[in-house]
């Protein structure tokens, strides 16, 4: 039977491609999978932590993230939804899994450099940036393993800028079952169809929460208004036109694709680059904008009555009934995992 897992960082609320890339994914599989498969979505607050974060505001956000996943149409009685610190199994088959790890294929993962702005062909043992580098940044990866392979699930629904941590997840399950036998099972990665949305300011960039210009991304919850005056500032180009070119019009483009994405009739790019082919770009950028919102409102709408309801208590409920179900899951393989290491 099909185990689905899959994380989101409390970083603050998601954007859209979180949302495409990943969020969706996870209500369409709860609403197409049948009832033998298991669904878990985790709130992942020990990989936020890997880098410096305010403890008041990480609880704040770890509260928007779970009204988010609530807001989307995630049902905690389908699916599992929980805050990863709150199952200890995550945790300890890190510790674990780390013990047949490699440095060395550690060392070549490009987020930790991404997060540092290292380049690329840069080891995390070069002399100047040793003493930024944190241990817990560098293993991040193991830990991601570890969620992943403690709850034995066959597919991981991410986005495209996960797809070297899975990767390293496979690796993993490798290295332990050559140690200690085949227990653990390696997850496939499932790719929507946005497996990598683009910044509004710039089509070669991703869409992403640390970027430091916020027009750059659309939060699921932003009113109209901030989605209207996003998409308006959008970068563009000197062409008053719109086609789907995206060599040579590629932000153009990209605006495109994010309306394809949200087309309710599935057009891709090509064909919606011809059927808005006379409108200009301002009149354009008005029915991306009010596509996207009227697509939103629903979530905006189900996360404000959420965050308005609930002083905490109905959040901290539905998660303390989600860790449990988790930590049932998790233990299960904990069980057979300390058995084959020789811990009991
Ligand atoms: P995070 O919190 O950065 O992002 C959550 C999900 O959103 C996807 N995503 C995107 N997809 C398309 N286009 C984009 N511009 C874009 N930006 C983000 C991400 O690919 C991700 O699926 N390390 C993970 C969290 C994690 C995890 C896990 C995921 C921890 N343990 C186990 C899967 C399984 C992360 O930082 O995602």
């Amino acid at each position: 039977d099909h185990v689905i897992f899959s994380g989101i960082q409390p970083t603050g609320i998601p954007h859209l491609g979180n949302y495409l890339g990943a969020l969706q994914q996870w209500v369409k599989l709860q609403e197409t999978s049948p009832a033998t498969t298991k669904l878990i979505y985790s709130i992942v607050d020990l990989h936020a932590i890997t880098v410096p974060q305010d403890p008041q505001q990480l609880k704040r956000w770890k509260r928007e993230a779970f009204a988010t996943l609530l807001a989307i149409g995630l049902n905690p009685d389908r699916s599992i939804l929980f805050f990863q610190s709150s199952v200890p199994a995550h945790s300890e088959l890190m510790w674990i899994l780390s013990t047949t790890a490699s440095m060395g294929y550690l060392s070549r993962m490009t987020q930790w450099k991404s997060k540092l702005s290292l380049p690329e062909d840069t080891s995390p043992l070069d002399g100047g940036s040793k003493s930024k580098l944190k241990l817990g940044l560098f293993s991040y990866p193991v830990l991601q393993a570890a969620d992943i392979l403690v709850h034995r699930a066959t597919h991981v629904p991410v986005g495209e800028d996960q797809s070297q941590h899975l990767e390293f997840s496979r690796e993993c399950v490798t290295n332990f079952n050559h140690a200690y036998g085949p227990h653990l099972v390696a997850p496939k990665t499932i790719l929507s169809p946005a497996k990598r949305v683009m910044s509004l300011q710039d089509p070669h960039l991703k869409m992403s929460k640390s970027h430091s210009d916020p027009r750059s991304r659309i939060l699921i919850t932003d009113s109209p208004e901030q989605i209207h005056s996003k998409i308006m500032s959008a970068l563009t180009d000197s062409t008053n036109s719109v086609s789907y070119d995206p060599e040579n019009r590629p932000a153009v483009s990209n605006l495109l694709q994010l309306l394809s994405h949200f087309d309710p009739q599935g057009r891709s790019p090509e064909e919606l680059g011809v059927v808005y082919a006379n409108l200009n770009l301002r009149n354009f950028k008005t029915t991306l904008a009010e596509t996207i919102s009227s697509q939103l409102s629903p979530i905006r709408k189900r996360y404000e009555e959420v965050m308005a309801e609930d002083d905490g208590a109905y959040i901290d409920h539905v998660q303390r009934k989600g860790a449990a179900k988790a930590r049932e899951s998790a233990e299960a393989t904990m069980a057979i995992v300390r058995e084959a290491v020789g811990l009991y």
